[in-house]
């Protein structure tokens, strides 16, 4: 494991930000969450909370049972998620509410969905899965677009007691085969094609070649979302459209399936730091209460809000504060198919515009993405309606963090960093806005009832002004519940590294105040762009070209991304590498896991940095890949490897998408 470094660039940024945001006093006037939130025992908050949020068909015996290290939440009650987020809202009378604005990518594609058509929608498709022999258990596959019918897919997968995994629209066949096999699912829902930045994406395509892999997978629907032509296999695919058809969407036709607390809701797969994605597993009360909780007084919800969270539901973000929590809640969301650029850069802000967002939550990189086209293309639009602004899945500088305060919410809107994980299921370190004073670079404090901590490489808990590792001491009602099928691993990555306690794999600070400076992974996982890679994985993509002896591969900083991913590959037979050879690895990469996981650099060696017992020093490739002056060389079989190496990264050209 990578040591975690307390001193460097990033601290001492840390150590001169003294800038300090309060809370607007009207803002805290009305804001949901109130300074005495903070007071409550944790028992007492999420037991209430429990009751709060969700609805039950039968009421929970007992808060938590905690065996170290597996959680039970809400023990013995019994709930249906989708009942939660779509079908109570429609009996409250809230039917005519829209549940989603959805723009397509193309302009004028544009569609209403309100909590009585997402009802409608989603009990036609669940009757239709049914009919298909989908019941309480059965695992799907969802492999879509940011189209309605994802969470369609996923809301009638969660009626039918159906657990559901999503794999993002951009990996590749090969990812989506491999989680489809883990899960066992017997059942696939994609679309013909997607659409990105102007083009097709061959969802279909793709799907064809993970399921010539996942021989468990009986059948597929098809959502036809382009006029592109796609192969149908017959006796396997169908379209969506004609499994539809003829169904009832009467609610009483399709009853929500009454599910135990701790039943499975879906997996999620992520990288970790072996090349195999790791099924986080996430069931169904202590995740429902969890997200739809933190969502209620993270963004300040109102029942009039018009909120949009930017990530792709294929992620955790999407997951938890897209479909769940916000459902959960019965909150207008946003959804957008494409990328910020299309047809000009101003996109987003003429949707914020358009439906009059009050909340934005977004990732560092889509802001620093925006900050380098330049303020000019928000200040086109009225941004007024902009009452909080929201970030996730990196560290943000504090550069992007003032940025996005003041060209996007006028130097008047809070801004709150989210911490979390897919694992951890809900957002667990963040500011409270209304209460907590803001610090541009910290995810601040704890969410009420967290218990997170910053430990030293010996497990002591370091005090304020101290740096080490990130843990948390107390279960939380949407924690995985492992990783499927494999204990030892769930016990190994996160509760070995010290006694009794979750290791988040993240390196933090806490200062003077008590508040959390995240610094980033101290394993071997990549962050680019708020994706999670791993370099493993990413290793054995290259090995796995028939040219390659060899690959190394780690991250290196970069002012957008966060992380680049530089590789040190060894060509088989001597082969000194070219240009063609370089794309051509690339493009093998993103065939094996998908596009985000193409090295930004690769430098070509006839050897890597190793030690007598023939382990690659990573750690050594790090510090070439970020220019530093190379550490302890001492245990190399070879130190003039390092040096051959370095020659060949300054001289090698920058190879960026
Ligand atoms: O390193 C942390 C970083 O993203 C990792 C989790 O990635 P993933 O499971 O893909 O989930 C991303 C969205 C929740 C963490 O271990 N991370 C996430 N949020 C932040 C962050 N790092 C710093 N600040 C954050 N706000």
């Amino acid at each position: 494991m990578a040591g975690v470094s307390t001193s460097g660039p990033a601290i001492e940024t840390i150590l001169l930000e003294e800038r300090r945001y309060e809370p607007p006093p009207d803002f805290a006037a009305q804001a949901n969450a109130t300074p005495d939130i903070y007071d409550q025992d944790f028992e007492q908050f999420w037991e209430t909370e429990g009751r709060e949020r969700v609805t039950w068909f039968q009421d929970f015996e007992k808060l938590y049972e905690w065996e170290l290290p597996y959680a039970k939440w809400y023990v013995g009650g019994q709930l249906n998620v989708t009942y939660n987020c779509v079908d109570r809202h429609v009996e409250a009378g809230n039917g005519d509410k829209v549940a989603y604005h959805w723009e397509g990518e193309p302009e004028d594609e544009r569609r209403t969905i309100t909590f009585a058509d997402l009802q409608r929608d989603v009990v036609r498709f669940a009757n239709a899965l049914k009919k298909l022999g989908v019941g309480k258990g059965t695992p799907v596959g969802i492999y879509m677009g940011m189209v309605p019918e994802l969470p369609v897919a996923m809301l009638a997968c969660a009626r039918l007691g159906a657990p559901h995994t999503v794999v993002f629209g951009g990996f590749s066949a090969d990812s989506l085969s491999g989680r489809l096999n883990d899960m066992e699912c017997e059942l696939l829902i994609t679309q013909n094609e997607g659409l990105r930045n102007g083009a097709a994406v061959p969802l279909k395509q793709n799907a064809d070649e993970a399921l010539d892999d996942s021989p468990g997978v009986k059948q597929a629907i098809v959502y036809r979302r382009t006029g592109g032509d796609v192969q149908m296999k017959d006796g396997r695919d169908l379209w969506w459209h004609d499994v539809v058809e003829g169904e009832s969407d009467d609610p009483s036709s399709c009853p929500c399936e009454p599910m135990d607390a701790e039943d499975l809701l879906y997996l999620l797969y992520t990288s970790g730091t072996t090349a195999k994605p790791k099924g986080i597993v996430h069931t169904t009360a202590g995740y429902l209460v969890g997200v739809a909780t933190t969502h209620h007084y993270i963004f300040d919800i109102k029942p009039d809000s018009v909120y949009w969270c930017a990530a792709d539901i294929g992620w955790v973000t999407g997951h938890s504060y897209i479909v769940y929590g916000p459902l959960c809640n019965g909150t207008t969301g946003v959804i957008y198919e494409g990328v910020p650029n299309y047809p000009d850069k101003d996109r987003w802000w003429q949707i914020i515009e358009r439906y009059k967002v009050d909340i934005l939550y977004t990732a560092p990189t889509a802001i620093r993405t925006h900050m380098k086209w330049g303020p000019e293309y928000a200040e086109k639009h009225d941004l007024s309606s902009l009452r909080l602004l929201g970030t996730v899945g990196e560290p943000i500088n504090p550069e992007a963090w003032v940025w996005y305060r003041e060209h996007i919410g006028a130097d008047r809107t809070p801004v709150v960093d989210t911490w979390w994980q897919t694992e951890t299921g809900m957002i667990l370190i963040n500011p409270l806005p209304g209460v907590t004073t803001l610090k541009p670079g910290s995810a601040t404090k704890p969410f009420p009832g967290i218990d997170a901590a910053v430990y030293d490489e010996q497990g002591n808990e370091v005090g304020p002004g101290g740096g080490g590792y990130l843990v948390l001491r107390r279960p939380w009602p949407a924690m995985l519940r492992g990783i499927y099928k494999d204990d030892e691993r769930y016990r190994e990555t996160y509760w070995s590294r010290f006694e009794g306690v979750y290791f988040a794999g993240d390196g933090a600070r806490i200062d003077e105040d008590g508040d959390f400076w995240l610094l980033g992974r101290v394993d071997d996982v990549m962050n680019v762009s708020g994706h999670r890679i791993s370099t493993i994985e990413v290793e054995s993509a290259l090995v796995d070209h028939q040219k390659v002896a060899e690959a190394a591969v780690c991250g290196r900083k970069d002012e957008r991304t966060g992380q680049a991913i530089v590789a040190y590959v060894t060509l088989k037979g001597g082969d000194e590498g070219s240009i063609d050879m370089l794309e051509e690895l690339r493009n093998h990469v993103a065939t094996k896991i998908g596009p985000i996981a193409k090295p930004a650099n690769i430098v070509f060696t006839p050897e890597l940095p190793k030690t007598r017992s023939g382990k690659i020093m990573r750690r050594l490739l790090r510090d070439v890949a970020e220019n530093r002056a190379l550490g302890d060389t001492t245990t190399l079989a070879d130190p003039a490897v390092v040096e051959e190496i370095k020659e060949r990264a300054s001289t090698e050209s920058a190879q960026e998408d």
